[in-house]
């Protein structure tokens, strides 16, 4: 049904350069103007013309239901009506409990305990914190490093850019941020020709195992995404390398920290990333998919025995130092109830298996194009990634915004197509149809053969 935008949301007389957008060169939009939505229903988003785009990026990763699904809706409405906010030092509330219960009882043992956030940023912050302060409370103040993975992004703030690796930001931002050590990434782009994922993997565990080796009497943990390093233009591994990261920081008694905050909630196959390797982190942050995509909302789940590590009289000032005014909202909480009520009464996971064949499917096309290096794929997650020579493996200069190309390209087919750098990626929405992946999979083959030419 065509879309008619209401009279008070024509967008025709606003400026719409008012808000300074996030991760923008605002100069960009005199030639690219901004896309004004004014709705979301299911997979489209919808804008003040009336046209209709199939979010292929879940908006940033977090509408994994699509917009608008009306069962968070209906329980945000309600909320509303009840209490839409409480100090959460000293209060509590119900939703933020039954949501405290529910993330326990679907992340894997020992996980037991919750603490809130209000964005991913803020949930890696959360766990760098606890980890550190954790080998305070335990008298080893001499553990003051992080270990993270080459290629990894953890959000924006400044400890989690700390723990990331991002070559512009730390370019920019080098010297305002703490040092980590850095373990080279077992991203199979990287592979040799003839090796199996398993097989670079399992190396680049032992690249690992020699860091902590050296370096774990002054390391608090080991932070990394599972499976997938998604900002880190969706480099994929196998789950070998979790397992032995495990077993390696077991061995050398450094926390392990999953930020799941994209991966989590289904996007790989699985509700977690980490179950696909049966492994447990210490710390495990989620975020993104938690509300559908409805509010702003994160947590950190840890373990009893780290939570016990800072229980004790007020004085011993062993006490978690970390607040954020919204900790626990609400109607946050009540938007994730609702999210995760969804996974427990349809059968969410199921139906994907065939969304992730139908991508798998529309994928094969891609493999011999002259200008695609790599085609790869973890559960809901579907990469392309465009070179100029595949042959000797030499990639555009990013200077030449060849994703621009084809995120324009898609815009005027009706889609919303946001590549990363050379890689354009599928993200859906779970709520996508085998016929949408297909047109998606059409612009995406267009819009890259328009991409590359010279
Ligand atoms: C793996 C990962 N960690 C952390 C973040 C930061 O989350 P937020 O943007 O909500 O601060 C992101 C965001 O993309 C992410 O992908």
């Amino acid at each position: 049904m065509p879309y008619t935008v209401p009279p008070n949301r024509d967008w025709s007389e606003r400026d719409l350069s008012v808000i300074w957008h996030p991760c923008t060169q605002m100069k960009e939009h005199e030639q690219y103007p901004l896309l004004p939505i004014v709705k979301g229903e299911g997979v489209y988003l919808v804008d003040d013309k009336g046209r209709r785009y199939i979010d292929a990026v879940s908006s940033w990763w977090v509408n994994i239901f699509g917009h608008g699904r009306s069962e968070i809706r209906a329980a945000i409405k309600q909320q509303v009506d009840q209490l839409e906010h409480v100090i959460f030092a000293g209060c509590s509330n119900i939703p933020a409990i039954e949501l405290a219960e529910k993330l326990v009882q679907v992340t894997p043992a020992p996980l037991n305990r919750v603490f809130y956030a209000d964005c991913g940023s803020a949930a890696v912050e959360v766990a760098l914190k606890m980890s550190f302060q954790y080998w305070q409370n335990q008298g080893q103040p001499q553990r003051r490093r992080f270990i993270a993975l080459q290629n990894g992004y953890h959000g924006e703030t400044v400890g989690a850019l700390s723990v990331g690796d991002v070559a512009l930001y730390k370019e920019t931002f080098g010297p305002l941020l703490f040092d980590t050590i850095m373990a080279p990434s077992p991203d199979s782009f990287n592979r040799e020709a003839g090796e199996s994922w398993y097989d670079y993997s399992l190396r680049q565990a032992q690249a690992l195992e020699q860091l902590l080796a050296q370096h774990a009497h002054e390391v608090c943990g080991f932070i990394l995404e599972p499976l997938v390093q998604c900002a880190g233009n969706m480099r994929m591994y196998h789950p070998i390398y979790l397992q032995k990261a495990r077993e390696y920081c077991d061995r050398y008694n450094v926390h392990l920290i999953f930020d799941e905050i994209a991966v989590g909630f289904g996007r790989t196959g699985t509700l977690f990333a980490c179950e696909q390797a049966q492994v447990v982190p210490d710390f495990m942050c989620v975020s993104k998919g938690i509300t559908g995509g409805f509010l702003p909302l994160a947590a950190v789940l840890t373990s009893e025995s780290i939570y016990q590590a800072f229980y004790d009289e007020y004085a011993s000032l062993k006490g978690f130092l970390h607040s954020h005014s919204y900790t626990g909202n609400p109607i946050a909480c009540a938007a994730g109830v609702a999210t995760l009520k969804l996974f427990e009464e349809q059968p969410v996971l199921q139906n994907n298996q065939a969304l992730i064949a139908k991508m798998r499917q529309v994928s094969e096309r891609f493999l011999d194009h002259p200008n695609v290096a790599d085609v790869r794929q973890t559960g809901m997650i579907l990469a392309i990634e465009m070179i100029k020579d595949k042959a000797n493996k030499t990639p555009f200069d990013w200077r030449e915004r060849r994703g621009i190309r084809v995120y324009q390209h898609a815009l005027t087919q009706g889609a919303l197509l946001r590549p990363l750098g050379n890689v354009i990626y599928f993200m859906p929405p779970y709520v996508i149809t085998e016929d949408e992946i297909e047109r998606l999979a059409q612009i995406a083959w267009d819009g890259l053969n328009i991409a590359v030419k010279d």
